[in-house]
């Protein structure tokens, strides 16, 4: 049940697949919303702030969420008659989408920490700044992380039409074996 088998996913796989998920939509929407703020907004130091605490939390997160992946089984593709070039397209988006969470969160520590800060996590700790400061980095990494996070939000919601797609079109277990654990 908490790991996963060649059938299926283990309870800590889908419970960090679906926390990941909704955070990332969530910090996504707080991130467009935030930028319209001005200095003079109420929420404007609250929502940047809670903005980098959940993203750096996330990359927590994501980091353990690597690491059982490496130390477990990857089920095998559950659905008889896709064809190798299906197989192969899942296997690429699902690593493209790990890329760009990681490199996401690295680019939103860069904009965070442009001013030689370190980065206080929910009064917790401090993230020291990178040593290596290099010019224009609140800029040129902003834009950056604009727009991973738009291509991530773009390929994340097509990987989940895909998902329904097998589940409404093809009927087979691909997404209730990310909702439930079972192993048959
Ligand atoms: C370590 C984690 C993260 C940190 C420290 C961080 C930090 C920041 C900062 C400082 C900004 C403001 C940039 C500006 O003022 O122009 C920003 C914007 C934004 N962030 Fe993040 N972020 C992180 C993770 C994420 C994640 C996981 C997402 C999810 C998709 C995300 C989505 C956005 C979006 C959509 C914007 C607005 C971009 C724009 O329209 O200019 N961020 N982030
Ligand atoms: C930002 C949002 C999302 C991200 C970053 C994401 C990422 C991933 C990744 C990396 C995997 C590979 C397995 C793993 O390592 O856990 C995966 C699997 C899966 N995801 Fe998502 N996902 C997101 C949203 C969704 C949504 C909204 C759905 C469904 C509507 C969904 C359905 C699935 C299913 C069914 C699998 C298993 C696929 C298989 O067995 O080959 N995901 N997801």
């Amino acid at each position: 049940m908490i790991k996963n088998t060649e059938n299926g996913y283990g309870l800590v796989a889908i419970i960090l697949h679906w926390l990941m998920a909704i955070t990332l939509f969530s910090l996504f929407g707080l991130g467009l919303y935030m930028v319209e703020l001005t200095y003079y907004d109420a929420w404007y130091k609250g929502s940047l702030d809670l903005h980098k605490n959940i993203g750096m939390t996330l990359f927590v997160v994501l980091m353990l969420r690597i690491v059982w992946r490496l130390v477990n089984t990857t089920p095998k593709n559950s659905d008889k008659s896709a064809s190798s070039v299906e197989i192969k397209a899942a296997h690429y988006a699902h690593i493209a989408l790990y890329a760009l969470m990681l490199v996401l969160m690295l680019t939103g520590y860069l904009i965070s920490t442009a001013d030689g800060r370190a980065i206080d996590v929910f009064g917790l700790m401090q993230v020291p700044a990178f040593p290596f400061n290099f010019a224009n980095q609140e800029d040129i990494a902003g834009s950056i992380h604009e727009i991973l996070a738009w291509t991530l939000i773009l390929l994340s919601l097509g990987h989940a039409l895909a998902a329904l797609k097998h589940h409404f079109i093809n009927k087979n277990n691909t997404l209730l074996r990310m909702i439930k654990p079972s192993h048959e």
